[in-house]
């Protein structure tokens, strides 16, 4: 937002107070005004990463608030398929929620899981010695609490300076409409997809290089929408002849937030291949980034691919323990954060695994599996049932025979 439009929105706010106030205290505005003044000073301030994606947005003319639920009685289909989206449950997410809880930290979390500053219940104006888990913060006089707990909100991506911008700018009576460039491509994605920083003496850092992995891959001349948001002809708003657009589900991992609650899984698939090949000594194990505009897993530093592969007898006992392959980061977090290892795997990267045949053994199993989050970290969250894991693939046969039992992707 730059300055000028900053000052139009105060006057906006100031005058909608007004009205409501029938100027019985009109002091007040004046007040919430230099409250948001005063916030958008330190914001600006700070880093990219720092600030709320979205700043502070009026309501456009013709609409009679930012909620996702108002934009969704026309725009009903994309409605449905954000309201099963991780960015809808951006804020209410478990994990988020019992993380943010812990932290000194949450005006940062606020910026990009909540981006509009009428989702904050508070603004930083300031940090006591510079200390970014000692902010000062003064209250959002008109914040909109049920808006927060929308998350990455329609009007998060969409409502900038009065009016709704978009991949194309069409025109319609609803409200006013301004093509921007950044819906065609992946900056509309990377605001909060790209952003690294870290905080010396502090046990967090900021990892998001989604935007890095994809820029050095072979996939960079596809948009991050390109995979994420499903090309579909239909009518985008109630009423309307039907277009070509896109869907709003943003699939990923698959590991949904809530049972049974998120994107069909044939919107995207999964990202790991697997193929196996059995010698008269070993099982020849290729896992491959085969699908993955970015590397595999990408993302929160704690998302992890697990690969279980199990000999049994004869009589179907299994032979020893499971072998297990890990694929992701491995980070210390105290005293300070450090990556130790990260073996994950670039766009169409593939990896060899042999594994020898254990004497007696005559058949095999192999399950894949995609995790969120570490079992550690689950129980030091108290999450206990959070669902935070999905199987990818499981496969096994017959050791005497030369190929293996058709099994591959599960969903
Ligand atoms: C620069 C933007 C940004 C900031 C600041 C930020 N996040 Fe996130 N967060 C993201 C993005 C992007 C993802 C999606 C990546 C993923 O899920 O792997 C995410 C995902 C998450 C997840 C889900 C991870 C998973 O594997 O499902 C949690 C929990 C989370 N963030 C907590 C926090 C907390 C707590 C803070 C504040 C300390 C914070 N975030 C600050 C951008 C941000
Ligand atoms: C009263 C009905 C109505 C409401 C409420 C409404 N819209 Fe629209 N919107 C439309 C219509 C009609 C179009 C034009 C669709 C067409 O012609 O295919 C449109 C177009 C759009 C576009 C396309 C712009 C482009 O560049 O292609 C976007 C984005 C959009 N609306 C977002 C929103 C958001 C976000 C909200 C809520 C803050 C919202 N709309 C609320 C009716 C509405
Ligand atoms: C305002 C910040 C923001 C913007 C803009 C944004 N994202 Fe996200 N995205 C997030 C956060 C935060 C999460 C994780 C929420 C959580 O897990 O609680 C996330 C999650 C995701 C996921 C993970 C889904 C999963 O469940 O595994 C995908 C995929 C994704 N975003 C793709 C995109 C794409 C593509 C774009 C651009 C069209 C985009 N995002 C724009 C913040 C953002
Ligand atoms: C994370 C950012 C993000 C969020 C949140 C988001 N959109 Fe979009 N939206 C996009 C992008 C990117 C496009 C461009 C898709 C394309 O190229 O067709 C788009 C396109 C549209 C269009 C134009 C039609 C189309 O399919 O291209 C409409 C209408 C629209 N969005 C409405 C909404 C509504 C309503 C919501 C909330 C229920 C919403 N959007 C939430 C990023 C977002
Ligand atoms: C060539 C297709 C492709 C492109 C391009 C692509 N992605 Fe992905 N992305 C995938 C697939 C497939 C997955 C599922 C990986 C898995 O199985 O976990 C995924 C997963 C994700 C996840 C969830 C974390 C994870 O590792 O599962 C996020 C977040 C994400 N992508 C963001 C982005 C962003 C941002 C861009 C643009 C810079 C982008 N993607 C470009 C295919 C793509």
């Amino acid at each position: 937002m730059t300055r000028n439009t900053l000052f139009l929105s105060l006057l906006v706010v100031g005058a909608l107070l007004l009205a409501e106030r029938d100027g019985a205290s009109s002091a007040r505005p004046v007040v919430e005004a230099e409250a948001l003044e005063r916030a958008h000073d330190f914001y600006a301030g700070r880093p990219r990463e720092e600030r709320p994606q979205a700043g502070w947005q009026a309501v456009p003319a013709g609409l009679s608030d930012l909620s996702a639920s108002s934009c969704g009685e026309c725009h009903t289909e994309i409605y449905q398929e954000w309201r099963l989206s991780t960015h809808a449950q951006a804020w209410t997410d478990r994990q988020f929620q019992t993380e943010i809880a812990k932290s000194g930290n949450r005006w940062l979390c606020r910026n990009c899981h909540t981006p509009l500053l009428n989702q904050m219940p508070v603004w930083a104006v300031g940090l006591e010695q510079g200390d970014v888990e000692r902010p000062v913060y003064v209250d959002n006089p008109r914040v909109d609490l049920a808006l927060r707990d929308e998350g990455i909100t329609c009007a998060g991506c969409h409502v900038r300076e009065g009016a709704i911008e978009g991949p194309t700018g069409i025109e319609t009576a609803a409200h006013p409409t301004r093509r921007a460039e950044r819906f065609n491509d992946e900056t509309i994605c990377l605001a909060c997809h790209q952003a690294v920083r870290s905080y010396p003496g502090k046990d967090f850092v900021c990892v998001f290089e989604t935007g890095e992995e994809w820029r050095q891959g072979p996939y960079s001349r596809q948009s991050c929408q390109f995979c994420h948001m499903q090309p579909v002809v239909r009518a985008q708003a109630v009423g309307e002849p039907a277009r070509q657009g896109r869907r709003h589900y943003w699939p990923g991992a698959g590991i949904y937030k809530r049972p049974d609650f998120g994107p069909p899984l044939d919107q995207l698939g999964f990202g790991l291949g697997v193929d196996v090949e059995v010698t008269a000594e070993a099982l020849l194990v290729r896992l491959s980034n085969a699908a993955a505009g970015h590397t595999l897993p990408t993302g929160d530093p704690e998302r992890h691919i697990q690969v279980e592969v199990t000999f049994a007898d004869v009589s179907g006992q299994a032979l020893g323990e499971a072998l297990r392959i890990r694929i992701g980061q491995t980070w210390e977090w105290w005293p300070e954060p450090r990556k130790l290892a990260d073996n994950r795997l670039s766009p169409l990267e593939e990896r060899l695994e042999t594994i020898a045949r254990p004497p007696g053994a005559t058949s095999w199993t192999l399950v894949a599996s995609s995790h969120r989050i570490s079992r550690e970290a689950l129980e030091y969250h108290d999450l206990g049932d959070y669902p935070a894991a999905r199987v990818t693939h499981r496969l096994g046969g017959e050791l005497d025979r030369p190929e293996p039992i058709p099994g591959g992707p599960v969903g």
